[in-house]
């Protein structure tokens, strides 16, 4: 079937096809110019400085968040005092996960993933534990770093 005439006209077409290719085009280069001109926006840091003493008194059975590059971290302390440090994205898809004290297991809302105290993936969807850190106290500092890095502080 052959229509009369047409809804749009060849200008506007063209002028839509011609602006879609400038845009990408150009949304292409912007994007390469910023990660050329600020390497480390988005990537992972080796480790994280922070003040041991807005840490070091939380209760036990609780967590405290802290900022990893620009996600989640969090520090918690077991219910026997022992302390540890994940990254608290889960390994489904990425969503945040909270600790639920009376389970003592950090759940994952979007899928209803299930993580121990531990960081192991028990239930659920995601595939892999929680990422988790190396705790380091250092005079006043708390270091968490990434498993195996090492950190060497600049002398004040
Ligand atoms: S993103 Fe956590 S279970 Fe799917």
């Amino acid at each position: 079937m052959k229509l009369k005439y047409s809804l749009i006209s060849r200008r506007t077409f063209l002028n839509t096809l011609f602006g879609s290719w400038l845009f990408a085009l150009f949304s292409g280069s912007f994007y390469a110019l910023i990660k050329f001109a600020f390497p480390t926006v988005g990537k992972e840091p080796d480790f994280v400085v922070l003040k041991l003493k807005d840490y070091v008194d939380i209760p036990n059975n609780s967590v405290k968040p802290f900022t990893w590059g620009n996600v989640l971290g969090l520090y918690l302390k077991k219910e026997d005092g022992s302390i540890m440090a994940l990254k608290g994205v889960c390994t489904h898809m990425e969503c945040n996960v909270a600790y639920k004290p009376d389970e003592k297991k950090f759940y994952c809302a979007c899928h209803q993933g299930w993580f121990d105290d531990t960081g192991q993936n028990i239930a659920g969807p995601p595939p892999r534990p929680l990422e988790t850190f190396d705790v380091i106290v250092e005079g006043e500092k708390l270091i968490i770093a990434k498993k195996g890095v090492q950190v060497e502080l600049p002398k004040a």
